[in-house]
């Protein structure tokens, strides 16, 4: 199939960018190729025009390391559901389609070059909790401690987020509510989550506020998110959170319930 794609290219952070058309160099593409290749594509014939190849992130192109995301179409991760840029397969789109291909957008991951963008927003969220300090014990040990069904399935289901920002992207606020919700809870659902339960929360969500902006339940994170993590998770954040307000009251002695 024949493409048009029109691609945004910026040079570095901050720096003004802009959407390219590409015509010759999007021809003669597979319907078998996944989205990632139709861009390596693209790239090998701008490398032999001796022009800029397209930034773009990927790593395990499994649908497993989260570094892939971009808008297609004004869709994070492009029109499939439930799949990430790298398991999306030209067969989605038509001979002849315009296709338009950006980074994420929002604030608190600016673009670094192309369509690759800076999450270290993400990674001071995970690093203000999302861990289990206290001596769990090895491999053979987790198995001694019995967990009811139901936990582990929902903890293996927030455990999923692959944290790739389109949760974000798609959010009309930027908040990242759905990605911090799976980070938190995934460990707050488990026996061994216990003891850090609410300092985790407080802490994880008050960093989420540093750079995020607030949810307002429009729900379009669920939607765009490619391992499907479902909005549940965020109201387990926000019961979690607010239990974390009142236990640290009754610590504080100014609440006598
Ligand atoms: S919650 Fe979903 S969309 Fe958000 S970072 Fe995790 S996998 Fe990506
Ligand atoms: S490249 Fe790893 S999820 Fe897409």
């Amino acid at each position: 199939m024949d493409l048009t794609l029109h691609v945004w290219r910026q040079p570095g952070p901050g720096q003004a960018g802009q959407m390219v058309t590409y015509i010759d160099e999007a021809k003669d593409i597979s319907p078998d190729m996944s989205f990632l290749e139709m861009l390596d594509i693209v790239n090998e014939r701008l490398i032999a025009q001796q022009k800029e190849p397209i930034a773009f992130e990927h790593d395990c192109r499994e649908g497993i390391c989260g570094s892939c995301g971009m808008m297609i179409n004004g869709q994070a991760h492009g029109p499939q559901k439930g799949t990430a840029t790298c398991q999306l397969h030209m067969r989605k789109f038509s001979d002849g389609d315009e296709v338009f291909i950006e980074p994420w957008r929002a604030r608190a991951f600016p673009v670094l070059r192309d369509l690759v963008v800076d999450r270290q927003a993400f990674d001071r969220i995970v690093e203000a909790g999302g861990y289990i300090s206290a001596p769990t014990g090895t491999a053979p040990d987790a198995n001694i401690v019995l967990i009811p069904k139901v936990a582990a399935d929902a903890a293996m289901d927030a455990a999923a987020c692959i944290g790739c920002g389109a949760c974000v992207a798609a959010c009309p606020n930027s908040a990242a509510n759905l990605f911090t919700a799976a980070k938190i809870e995934h460990l707050n659902l488990l026996p061994q989550g216990q003891a850090e339960r609410y300092t985790r929360v407080t802490a994880m969500v008050d960093t989420m506020e540093d750079y995020f902006g607030s949810c307002t339940n429009h729900g379009e994170c669920q939607e765009a998110c490619p391992k499907e993590i479902s909005i549940d998770f965020i109201a387990y954040m926000n019961r979690d959170y607010v239990k974390a307000q009142l236990k640290n009251r009754k610590l504080a002695g100014q609440t006598s319930t």
